[in-house]
């Protein structure tokens, strides 16, 4: 919570006390607060300004929480919503999350888990505001689909792609194969002023060798056999755009001092060619290998590898963000529904789990793969187990495992200790339903969370 800007917080509860206490521990976390009594006075303090979270206790005289709630989830309003209610009132916690409240709390609750709620509620929030944002900048006619995901090195990358589009720098994207590299780099190109103007695609490991020079600076009419006219360049094609050239290892070290050269002078000659051409033209780059490891061994010229790297964008392996699995299963889901005219309701939750835990060493290409192959393998709009490939169904190994060890393995000990933590803020701070929660007696569960130096952090 630290060190997040201010956060406008309207507590609407009708009794005052209560008012008065929750306003202040809020207060005191450094957000900022203003009150109401009932919804009247909460929907006047709306009209003033839209909070970024409202924490509203749903039974009160005159009209109660839920229509708080609805009246805002009708808006549009985007704002945060907690619902307040007594223990043991099930039924209208059910109904609140129904209305679109982001959590509840049972009355009475301590300090840790308003806390807490506050916390998980802004953080969900803010994510689904980015998300958003970024899919208005990219828009719908995308054929490339748009950028899912939102763990932190997804957010973190919304946020370099949204600065850097803002420029004319030169950007190296690196990652393992099918990470992503080319949709980055379209979206770059899309959210930058050069937006309208052609995106160009080289793949230099495409190319022969010997034909790579003329495919990106062009030729002139009779240069070498075969040139029976005056061709364009994918630089010249690019004018005004973005370049991107794929696989930016696999280029002839005698071609990348040329390269070099074009960008830092911005100008190109064509083959065969005497006068320069003047361009305006961002290049982004990707490689799916280890440069600076080319680099020591003689195959990539350092100077190049500099100029190419003045922002480097690094996409890590979808091993390492599993959070964003879920997410990008459900949009490529929607796509090859879309795309086969096939009505497929949802991925069951076990599936998923199985999706989660697999290595995927193709990454995001291989997941959108295997959902395809999941859609068309469909019966009566229904997902099933069986349809996923061996290597992925297979993971877990024996059947009804409920915990899977990861591919790369764990440290039981951070485990141990995260399960304890999960377990605590799942159940609110109270230490006997978390005890439960992990099948344990209370007694052991003691025992582990003074193992851990948790014992002292929740009163419960
Ligand atoms: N974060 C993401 N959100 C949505 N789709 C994604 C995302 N990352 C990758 N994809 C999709 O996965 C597929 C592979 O992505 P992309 O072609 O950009 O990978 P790459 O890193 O260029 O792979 P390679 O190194 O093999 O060329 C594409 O269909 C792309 O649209
Ligand atoms: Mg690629």
């Amino acid at each position: 919570m630290g060190s997040d800007p201010r956060i406008s917080i309207l507590v609407v509860e009708d009794e005052q006390a209560q008012r008065r206490l929750i306003v202040e521990i809020l207060e005191r976390a450094g957000n900022e607060l203003r009150s109401a009594a009932d919804v009247d006075e909460a929907l006047a303090a709306i009209a003033d300004e839209v909070p970024d979270l409202i924490l509203c206790d749903w039974r009160m005289p005159g009209r109660d929480g839920g229509e708080l709630l609805a009246e805002v989830r009708r808006r549009g309003l985007g704002c945060g919503f907690i619902v307040m209610t007594a223990y043991g009132s099930i039924a209208h916690a059910v109904e609140a999350v129904r209305l679109g409240a982001d959590d509840y709390l049972g009355k009475p609750f301590e300090r840790e888990a308003l806390l807490l709620a506050v916390h998980r509620v802004l953080k969900t929030r803010r994510l689904e505001n980015e998300n958003r944002r970024l899919r208005e900048a990219v828009g719908d006619e995308d054929r490339f689909g748009r950028l899912v995901g939102g763990t932190e090195v997804m957010k973190r990358l919304y946020r370099t792609i949204e600065k850097v589009a803002a420029t004319d720098a030169t950007v190296l994207i690196t990652g393992e194969s099918g990470t992503g590299k080319e949709i980055v780099a379209r979206t770059l190109h899309r959210t930058s002023r050069r937006g309208d103007a052609a995106f160009v695609a080289v793949n230099c490991a495409a190319i022969p060798e010997g034909l790579i020079e003329s495919e990106l600076f062009g030729h002139e009419k009779g240069t070498f056999t075969g040139a029976d006219r005056r061709r364009e360049g994918k630089f010249e094609e690019a004018d005004g755009g973005t370049l991107f050239l794929d696989e930016i290892a696999s280029m002839p070290m005698s071609l990348q001092g040329i390269l070099l050269r074009v960008l830092q002078e911005r100008r190109i000659t064509r083959l065969g060619g005497s006068g320069e051409i003047e361009l305006d033209v961002r290049v982004v780059a990707a490689s799916n290998r280890d440069l600076p490891q080319l680099v020591k061994d003689g195959q990539f010229r350092e100077d190049l590898y500099y100029r190419l790297n003045v922002v480097a964008v690094e996409l890590p392996p979808l091993r390492d963000r599993r959070d964003d699995v879920p997410l990008l299963a459900r949009v490529f889901l929607d796509q090859a529904s879309a795309r086969h005219g096939r009505e497929v309701g949802s991925i069951p939750p076990e599936v998923v789990r199985l999706l989660m835990d697999y290595g995927w060493p193709g990454n995001v290409r291989e997941l959108a793969n295997a959902v395809e192959r999941l859609v068309l393998l469909a019966e009566d709009g229904c997902v099933s187990v069986d349809d996923l490939p061996a290597p992925i169904r297979e993971v877990g190994g024996e059947a009804g495992a409920m915990v899977r060890l990861p591919v790369e393995g764990l440290s039981w000990d951070a485990m141990e200790e995260s399960l304890l933590g999960q377990a605590l803020e799942r159940a609110a701070g109270n230490r006997a339903a978390a005890a439960r929660l992990l099948g344990l007696s209370y007694k052991a569960f003691l025992y582990r969370l003074e193992k851990f130096g948790l014992a002292d952090d929740a009163t419960g």
